[in-house]
């Protein structure tokens, strides 16, 4: 792993040209990605399968000769062990048919057990045996608070009503959960390295519904919890951490603490103020706006180039799209955009 230009950017290294990788980069927006989708009438049932979890995580990497993988799976594995009763139906995306709606339903949780979502570690090793051996893999996981608003949301949601009045209702309670999956998080990911990840994004993709105070209590308090049992723990503390906030109300470079490596940047926050803030202290990933590459290939080509240019002698940056990619986008703009940053 020691030639891993995403490794090194990661531990503050200025690579000559930035290494880059993309959020949901094995995705719906691939034809090849389709193909094996339509097997699966449940997308939950394909990430029960490891072999093709593996060639799913290896797909953007074939195509676009990427600086990193990232395991096929999802965040909300965790709260389907829980017994919520996960689905994902054709065009509506997550629904649970046991939210959270009550305390009642805390206090009855079942204890997380990491066995129940050993297929995603077993997607791991498989994923690692396949990628060549210089290409690093990132394992992730959903912040406890993201994780809590699905649960208790029951789905996503445009507003997320329920999970706020629950928060305002039963803000002890809601802070059991969160604790709750703190913890299983904490065993998930380190299950995740013992199966050979070698970096961890923590998802905080509901982070911009909360206040600037709330994100606190109930969003970054456990979130660090977990990173600080990460970084206890002598099988996981070498391992960096990228954290992922969703346009969060607070600044970003306010909400940072010691225990990550690296902030991936939401395509909303402007990177070089931040970079300025953050330089030698934190390593960088991002950020361009993913509705980019909806347009022209030449607003693709220098909005990129913008970016590598700000970035040119940051140390530790990483190329990245702000949010996930979506499934109107072509993978020859993708194409472009990358050409782009190895120009
Ligand atoms: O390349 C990768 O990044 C693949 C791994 C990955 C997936 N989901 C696969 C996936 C990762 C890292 C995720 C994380 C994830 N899942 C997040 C955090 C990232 C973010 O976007 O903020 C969230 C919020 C989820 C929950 C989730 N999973 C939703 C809301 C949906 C439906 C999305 C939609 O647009 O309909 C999913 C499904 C999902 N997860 C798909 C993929 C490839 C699409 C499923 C399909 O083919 O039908």
């Amino acid at each position: 792993m020691n030639n891993s230009k995403f490794l090194k950017a990661l531990s503050l290294q200025t690579n000559s040209i930035p290494p880059v990788w993309f959020m949901r980069q094995a995705g719906r927006y691939l034809p090849e990605y389709q193909e094996i989708r339509k097997n699966y009438s449940n997308f939950l049932d394909m990430c029960k399968q490891p072999k093709t979890c593996a060639e799913l995580a290896l797909q953007p990497i074939d195509r676009f000769d990427l600086d990193a993988s990232i395991l096929f799976s999802d965040i909300l594995t965790i709260p389907d062990a829980l017994n919520l009763g996960l689905a994902f139906h054709e065009g509506e995306g997550p629904r649970f048919s046991n939210p959270i709606s009550s305390p009642q339903d805390i206090k009855k949780l079942i204890r997380f057990d990491v066995n129940a979502v050993d297929y995603v570690f077993k997607a791991v090793e498989e994923t690692k045996k396949q990628l060549p051996k210089d290409l690093p893999l990132i394992g992730f996981c959903g912040s406890p608070w993201t994780l809590a608003a699905y649960a208790i949301e029951g789905g996503g949601s445009k507003d997320f009503r329920k999970t706020k009045k629950f928060m305002k209702e039963h803000p002890d309670e809601l802070q059991e959960f969160l604790e709750i999956l703190s913890n299983a998080c904490y065993e998930y990911l380190r299950q995740q390295v013992l199966s050979g990840v070698n970096a961890l994004q923590i998802f905080d993709s509901w982070a911009d519904l909360l206040s600037d105070k709330d994100l606190e209590d109930f969003s970054l308090r456990y979130t660090r919890l977990l990173t600080n049992q990460l970084k206890a723990d002598p099988v996981t503390s070498n391992i960096p951490i990228i954290l992922f906030e969703k346009a969060p109300k607070k600044k970003i470079t306010d909400l940072i603490f010691e225990d990550i490596s690296c902030i991936s940047l939401h395509w909303q926050e402007d990177i070089e103020s931040i970079a300025l803030n953050l330089k030698n202290k934190y390593a960088l990933q991002g950020n361009l706006d993913p509705h980019v590459l909806l347009g022209p290939d030449e607003t693709i080509w220098n909005e990129t180039q913008k970016i590598c240019t700000i970035m040119n002698e940051y140390p530790g940056f990483v190329f990245n799209l702000g949010h996930g990619i979506t499934p109107d986008i072509k993978p020859e703009k993708v194409k472009v955009m990358i050409d782009a940053i190895r120009k």
